[in-house]
């Protein structure tokens, strides 16, 4: 199995070298950090902020907002499903980075998928989910 340091390197050697399809070249575009707006509900974002400047669909954002502590991973599914994760690691409270499907934690090296689930521990506990609700072209994440 292939541990996290080696998928980054692999995969960014597939950039450089530009033989791999374009499926994976989206997933090395650079992380899109959107300012979410705070409502009484949670936190809304534009699911504009999904489109990179190809007009295709990114498969994540990092959403932020300084009354938050962490930020939000979204992760989007399919047009009408998204999925938000908070990027607070379960195991000692680090901040999640986030790569194409997978979060990761660098101070032990916790994994996490795009679903929240430990992937690797450290870590036991899955990470917290929020409810996304989309309302035209943007999403409300439920933060109570
Ligand atoms: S704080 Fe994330 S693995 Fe330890």
């Amino acid at each position: 199995m292939m541990n996290r340091r080696e998928f980054i390197s692999r995969s960014c050697m597939a950039c450089a070298t530009g033989t791999i399809t374009a499926a994976i070249l989206s997933s090395c575009s650079p992380t899109k950090y959107v300012q979410g707006s705070v409502s009484a509900d949670g936190l809304l974002i534009s699911t504009d902020a999904f489109l990179d400047k190809q007009n295709s669909a990114r498969q994540f954002v990092i959403a932020h907002h300084d009354s938050l502590e962490y930020p939000i991973y979204v992760f989007r599914l399919s047009d009408t499903e998204y999925r938000a994760l908070w990027m607070k690691c379960t195991h000692q409270g680090s901040e999640l980075q986030a790569s194409g499907d997978h979060l990761y934690c660098p101070s032990h090296g916790s994994e996490f998928d795009s679903n929240g689930k430990v992937a690797q521990g450290p870590a036991e506990l899955n990470l917290r989910s929020f409810p996304v609700i989309i309302n035209s072209n943007t999403l409300l994440i439920k933060l109570s």
